[in-house]
């Protein structure tokens, strides 16, 4: 007999949902959106007609009080994610939440104590583990082509390119770059360095520049884009030392003034890696030795339209990994331990700027 659809309901109505979300789960037949809700009861009523949802609600509680709902798809602002995430799992739901986990590293530990207590699948939506590219990386890596990764360097640099609303008001988000571009190329870079434990943290964030008014370039635009604050660093740099003696660089920027630049390097005792940005179609580059000569190999990864990353839509992969999960007990590709993991080393980054020394985690 054919499984039910898994019901889920959509919380947040803004522009992530609307975007991916909402457009991506009506591209996979074994799910049903039941239902979604958000503050803005006419945005969520909205969406609701433009994605032929049944029901529209001002609360996630009123969406989770419905019979038979099994996930909770989290797509509030970063301070949100908490309080959503534990009334999710207080009503038993799995959960796939979007990055990061938290604002602060009290709300994570108490989302962790209500997921581990639920025992549901929690999936981070740190969609760039999901790409192709990142995941043919991963099997190499598994597969040990690499040996001993040691060393890691995460860099995503926009030369403008704050985004407007609830981002800039760290009451709303927690930071600036370093948890809205930093989670994705410095928790890429970790998962394909085997999310080794992170021990030490020395960073400096700059809050120079600001609330700039450059013509001629374009921002992500929250749909809650009335600008509380402007309160957020510009960009930051610094280096994690892991456990296992590794280490990684970073640089990440809303508005620095140097050039745009995604990309992120491993480099192993036997080869090292470099991953393009996908906005710029460049391709993954694997950097080895061949009977003693030095090689530059590019793995082939299928295009695909979809904003240019390699392969499938990644927001495709990750909801089909948390059906998979949910259907099958296998471990997420981006779990609760590293959705910690990668919070633990945000926060480190923002405790040493303030402290202006290396810290200890
Ligand atoms: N994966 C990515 O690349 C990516 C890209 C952009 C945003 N995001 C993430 O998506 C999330 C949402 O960002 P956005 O750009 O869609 O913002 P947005 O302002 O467009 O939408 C957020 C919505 O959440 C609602 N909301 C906030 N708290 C709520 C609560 N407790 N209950 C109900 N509704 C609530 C707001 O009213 C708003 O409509 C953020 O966590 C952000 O980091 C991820």
């Amino acid at each position: 007999m054919a499984e039910q659809k898994l019901k889920v309901a959509i919380i947040g109505a803004g522009n992530i949902a609307q975007n991916a979300h909402l457009p991506t789960y009506k591209d996979i037949p074994d799910v049903e959106i039941v239902a979604i809700a958000d503050w803005n009861l006419e945005r969520a009523q909205e969406a609701a007609k433009k994605f032929g949802i049944p029901n529209a609600f001002a609360s996630c509680e009123e969406a989770f009080a419905l019979p038979g709902l099994d996930i909770a798809d989290i797509c509030v602002w970063n301070k949100s994610h908490a309080p959503v995430a534990i009334a999710a799992a207080k009503r038993g739901l799995h959960i796939l939440c979007e990055k990061p986990m938290a604002w602060d590293m009290n709300d994570a530990y108490a989302m962790e104590a209500a997921i581990k207590e639920s025992g549901k699948v929690f999936v981070l939506g740190v969609m760039n583990r999901y790409r192709k590219d990142v995941q043919l990386l991963k099997e190499m890596a598994n597969a040990g082509k690499f040996g001993d990764i040691y060393y890691g360097k995460a860099i995503y640099l926009r030369r403008r390119g704050t985004p407007l609303g609830w981002f800039t008001d760290t009451q709303k988000s927690g930071g600036g770059p370093v948890i809205d571009i930093g989670v994705h190329c410095i928790d890429r870079t970790w998962y394909l360095m085997g999310c080794p434990r992170p021990v030490r943290v020395s960073a400096s964030t700059s809050y120079r520049i600001g609330d700039y008014q450059t013509k001629g370039v374009s921002r992500w635009v929250a749909l809650d884009s009335d600008v509380t604050a402007f309160d957020t660093e510009d960009s930051a740099s610094g280096v994690i030392h892991f456990e296992n003696g590794a280490s990684m660089l970073f640089e990440v920027s809303w508005a620095i003034n140097l050039p745009n630049e995604e990309v992120s390097f491993i480099a192993g005792t036997k080869a090292g890696a470099k991953l393009g940005s996908p906005m710029e179609d460049k391709p993954v580059a694997v950097y080895g030795e061949d009977c003693g000569f030095l090689t530059d190999n590019e793995p082939y990864i299928e295009k695909s339209p979809f904003f240019g990353f390699g392969g499938d839509n990644p927001f495709k992969t990750e909801i089909l990994e948390l059906v998979n999960c949910i259907r099958t007990g296998k471990k997420p590709i981006s779990p609760l331990e590293d959705a910690l993991g990668i919070e633990r080393i945000l926060m480190g980054i923002y405790e040493s700027a303030k402290a202006g020394k290396e810290i200890t985690l």
